[in-house]
């Protein structure tokens, strides 16, 4: 069986493609969603992928995937920048989590600099717009693998 990996998103994201598409891109969720089923097929991963714009929905997934999913790919969107409780939902989450920003969230407001969810995740891919989705997939592909510990030895 393939290990399941959650893709998760938060609120306006279901607006991808025509909220803002200066800074978020003209690609839909649903090319998103398209996108990750297909890396997660090639890298052998079974991928769920959902979002919605409700705080207690995002916590609910993630406790259902508690001892179910062997990773999380989350971008909380704006809550982000606000949810205690989501960040809590994520430290009771026992696998690797790599947060996701389409927008370099750094280069914008001041209230975006700060997330809640960073010092959770594993690792934080932000401003290379939707393909850090993939890339998030393919760094948990080695890590729920065990074949990309940071700090391992080098081949020689
Ligand atoms: C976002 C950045 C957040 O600050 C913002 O609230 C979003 C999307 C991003 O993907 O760049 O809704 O998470």
């Amino acid at each position: 069986m393939n290990p399941r990996v959650e893709v998760l998103n938060g609120p306006n994201l279901n607006l991808l493609g025509v909220r803002q598409p200066h800074i978020y891109g003209y690609e839909t969720l649903q090319d998103v969603e398209r996108d990750c089923r297909h890396i997660g097929a090639e890298l052998g991963l079974d991928i769920g992928f959902r979002q919605s714009n409700h705080e207690s929905d995002l916590i609910d997934w993630i406790h259902a995937a508690r001892g179910v999913a062997a990773g999380l790919v989350i971008n909380p969107a704006a809550y982000t920048h606000t949810s205690v409780a989501i960040a809590d939902a994520l430290r009771a989450f026992e696998g690797p989590i790599i947060e996701v920003h389409i927008s370099n969230i750094h280069q914008r407001e001041a209230f975006r600099h700060h997330s809640y969810v960073s010092s959770v995740a594993q690792a934080v891919i932000c401003g290379c717009g939707v393909l850090g989705y993939q890339l998030a997939l393919r760094r948990l592909a080695q890590v729920v693998t065990g074949s990309g510990q940071i700090g391992g030895r080098a081949s020689p």
